[in-house]
């Protein structure tokens, strides 16, 4: 049986055993995936033992996301854009393959709630390791714009000016965002995990369509919440779907089969 696990720090809440264990089941394949927690400077060992012990695949997450990328002996495109790996696949031919799906997944779920991205002008606001990770599927589905808003503007200026070559890209602190419509705007920060909120002028929501929240909470977050009070008509969603999506993604460079996310978002959202 083909074997995969899920490595983190701390890891005992993943729900990629969950998740892939369902996709295996609507697929019809017959898979065991399990979760390690390697030390936090224990990545290299541990997924070298796992490889050798005839393991073939495993997504990565908080802290090892880095390690794995300098792990692996190939990247896709997408993870060296991402600079970060949270899929390692062991090829036939003994070699390492490193990708990065958070991106499709959020593409995916952003795809399945509110159509076609093409031509849309999207505003992300934050610039760490999950905006960078969504810059370039974003531009491959062929969104119109995308403007990245962050706290600290340099860390926003660095981002828009290593991607500008890709597409078009600008970027700002949170008080100089230019005053154009956005259609999505994307929360790429955790700052709804206790309840916060990015300080930034709710003018962002007046035209926009759709609010979408990396995090996701069972209940809506904070950042959903308050999209919807500055527009009543907007659309906002939360990351569990960009979770599911993720791993449907992974599950497809392992298997080559694609898993239907919904019905699977659906399970995970009444367990939360
Ligand atoms: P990740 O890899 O999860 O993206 P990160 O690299 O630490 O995490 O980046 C976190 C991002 O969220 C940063 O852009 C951070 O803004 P700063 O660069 O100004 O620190 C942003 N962020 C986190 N909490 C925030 C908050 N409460 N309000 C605004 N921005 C926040």
């Amino acid at each position: 049986m083909d074997r995969y696990a899920v490595f983190g720090n701390p890891i005992e809440h993943s729900k990629s055993p969950l998740i892939h264990t369902l996709f295996a089941k609507q697929t019809q394949q017959v898979i065991e995936y399990g979760r390690q927690q390697p030390d936090t400077n224990g990545f290299n060992d541990a997924i070298n033992t796992f490889f050798t012990e005839g393991f073939i695949g495993a997504n990565v997450t908080s802290p090892f996301k880095l390690d794995a990328f300098r792990f692996a002996n190939e990247l896709t495109p997408r993870a060296k854009a991402a600079e970060a790996v949270n899929t390692l696949y062991k090829r036939q031919d003994g070699s390492i393959l490193g990708d990065n799906t958070d991106g499709a997944g959020l593409v995916q779920d952003l795809q399945r709630l509110w159509g076609e991205l093409n031509g849309k002008r999207l505003l992300l606001i934050g610039a760490g390791g999950a905006t960078r990770g969504v810059i370039l599927p974003l531009l491959t589905a062929k969104v119109q714009n995308i403007h990245i808003a962050n706290r600290t503007a340099s860390k926003a200026q660095q981002l828009g000016d290593r991607f500008k070559k890709e597409g078009a890209i600008t970027a700002s602190g949170f008080n100089d965002i230019p005053e154009i419509q956005f259609d999505l705007i994307v929360n790429c920060t955790s700052s709804s995990l206790d309840g916060g909120l990015p300080e930034i002028t709710p003018s962002i929501f007046t035209n926009a369509s759709y609010a979408y929240d990396m995090t996701y909470k069972a209940q809506a977050t904070s950042f959903m919440v308050w999209a919807e009070e500055c527009n009543p008509d907007i659309r906002t969603a939360d990351g569990l779907g960009m979770l599911v999506g993720q791993a449907a993604e992974s599950f497809y460079v392992w298997r080559n089969v694609r898993p239907k996310i919904e019905p699977i978002i659906e399970i995970v959202r009444e367990m939360l």
